[in-house]
Order: structure tokens, then sequence, then C-alpha cells
């Protein structure tokens, strides 16, 4: 659980584009009063902190450090970005075996040094095998262990209907659940704009435009990372403020609902294996995974993402 005492101390495992833009974002936010960067390329962490730091007459006050996983050690949540990172043409998937390499030989080390009530929030692709993995190896309880998920695919779900509508995206509420990738599961029967089902609203809201039919909206979010990556490179800006969005949840005790990967215990049908869900987070982590009535489609579709998750788990331990 986040500690009572005075402060927020967040560590931040690797520097690269989402690692120091999260800093950045969290600093912005005032929601740490101590950020420790941690990366392999101790210069690249330190030319970043000193950078953030001379921002410091504009923010609320913030320590930025720079050391290894021992300075994580008080941390109340520990953000884990480090890894390779997609190239352009490569799915999230394919970096399953280099990035679980990397945490069999990260986690236990990171483990070792912080306190048995730090939070892990994994980002680094693909980010439920690795929720899962870093859970397996860390024997922190799983409500602990927590992957961004389908935070930010939810997001983008709700921004690209906020411009089909013309509505501000904080008031479209939808979700995408399942695997953070191509297998993904948009929950329409659960999409709603102030409780109308989104089916109706957007009746009346498509009728004066030419808008792509459900589907094509669908592969349009599903390819939108790829698209990004093709042209700078990789993504960070909108995970910034995705994993922004899962700190303040934690560290205000806000109990918020957001869809984030968390390992299943029988809920829907799944065990051993991390998927993203309605999860209700607060200062202990996930407190608990909201059942959602899905339509027999989107059953099907989540069975699907479990299965390819499931599949790529197995025997990735051993
Ligand atoms: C994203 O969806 C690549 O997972 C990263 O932006």
């Amino acid at each position: 659980m986040v500690s009572e005492k005075e402060g927020v101390k967040i560590g931040i495992i690797g520097a690269g584009f989402v690692g120091s833009t999260t800093a950045f974002t969290v600093m912005m936010n005032g929601l740490a009063s101590e950020i420790v960067l941690v990366d392999i390329d101790q210069d690249k962490a330190e030319g970043e902190a000193m950078d953030l730091r001379h921002g410091a007459s504009f923010v609320s006050p913030v320590n930025i450090e720079t050391g290894g996983y021992q300075e994580c050690q008080d941390a109340d949540i520990v953000i884990i970005t480090a890894g390779a990172s997609q190239e352009p043409g490569e799915t999230r998937l394919d970096l399953t075996k280099r990035n679980v390499e990397i945490f069999k030989d990260m986690i236990p080390k990171l483990t070792a040094e912080i306190n048995s009530d730090t939070l892990l929030l994994v980002v680094t692709n693909p980010v439920d095998i690795l929720s899962y993995v870093t859970w397996k190896l860390s024997d922190l309880p799983a409500r602990q262990v927590i992957g961004s998920g389908t935070v930010l695919d939810s997001s983008r779900f709700r921004y690209i209907l906020s411009q089909r509508c013309d509505i501000d995206a904080r008031n479209i509420h939808g979700y995408i659940i399942g695997e953070h990738g191509d297998s993904e599961v948009p929950v329409w029967s659960a999409t709603n704009i102030v409780g109308v089902p989104f089916e109706e609203f957007d009746e009346v809201c498509n009728q004066k435009k030419n808008n792509d039919d459900k589907s094509e909206l669908i592969s349009k979010i599903k390819n939108v990372a790829y698209e990004i990556i093709d042209r700078k490179g990789a993504t960070y800006y909108a995970i910034a403020l995705a994993i922004n969005r899962i700190v303040k949840g934690i560290i205000r005790d806000e109990n918020s609902i957001l869809t984030l990967s968390t390992l299943l215990q029988g809920e829907y049908g799944f065990s051993d294996v991390y998927l993203s869900l309605p999860c209700i987070i607060n200062r202990n982590g996930i407190r608990e995974i909201l059942e959602l009535e899905l339509s027999p489609a989107e059953q099907e579709a989540l069975n699907t993402s479990a299965e390819v998750l499931q599949d790529l788990i197995g025997g990735k331990l051993n």
C-alpha cells in the first residue's frame, strides 16, 4: 500500500522515450515529491534528470534523482518502461522473447531492493505478458503488480468516437479490453454517451458525416501505434499521460475505474493470465475487477485474446 509518509516517491526504470516523458508528465502534474530515474545507460538517465530539474521553478517541488534499483527502495510506485521497443513492422508480441529475458534478470534484482508494499506498474511491451512475468518473479500479491494494459487504447477509442460525434472525449464512456495489442476487444455493448448507448447516439450524430463503419474504426485504433512508429519511431506522449492517470488514481486513493492489465483468477472464465479489464484502482493497487456483461461476440473475442496470451506465457518462465 502507498505509505502514509509525507510525499510520494516514484521510481522509473528505463529513461528512454516512455520513461523520460512519464517523468516529465508526473512532474508537471505535481504527483511526486521524488522521482528516481534508473537506466543501464546512467549518463542518459542523468542527462534526462538534469533537463527535468531545470524546470524546478515552474512546478511543485520535486527531487529528481538517478541511481540503481537500490535508490527505489522506499518508492511508493515503480514504473517499469525498460526493455526493447518495437521497430517499424514489429508487433508488440514480437518483443516477447527479448523482453522476457530482460525481465528475468531485472525483476529479481529490483524486488530484492524495494519495500514489500511498493506497487509495480509495468508498461514495457508486450505489457500483459510482462506483467504476468513480473508478478511471477516478484512474489508480490497480484494486486500490487499492475500492467498499464489498455488504458491507452481506451483513450484512443474515446478520442476517435469524440471526433466522430463532436463530443468532448471525457464524456465518451467506452472501454477496450483484452490484450494491449492486435487482439484487443472494443466493448461496444457498454459504450455510451450520457447514458445513451453509442449506437443510438451515433445514428443521430453520424447522419451528417461520411464516417467509417465500426470495424474500420476499430482497425484504425489497433493500427495507430504502428503508424506512429513508422512516422516517428516510438509512441510516448499519450502513454505517458495514461501512466500519469494510473499513478494519480493510486496515490490519491481515487477508486478509479481503468482498463488495467491484471491477473485473472476465474473472472470472465480465465485463470493464470494477465488481461486488461475494467479495474478499480486505489492506494493498495487493484481493488477489484469489474465483470461487464459482454455480448456473445465480445466474449468470444476476449477468449481469443486470452488464448493468444496464454499460449505465449506457456513455458516462458522455464
Ligand atoms: C502503443 O500502443 C506501442 O504499445 C504502444 O502506443
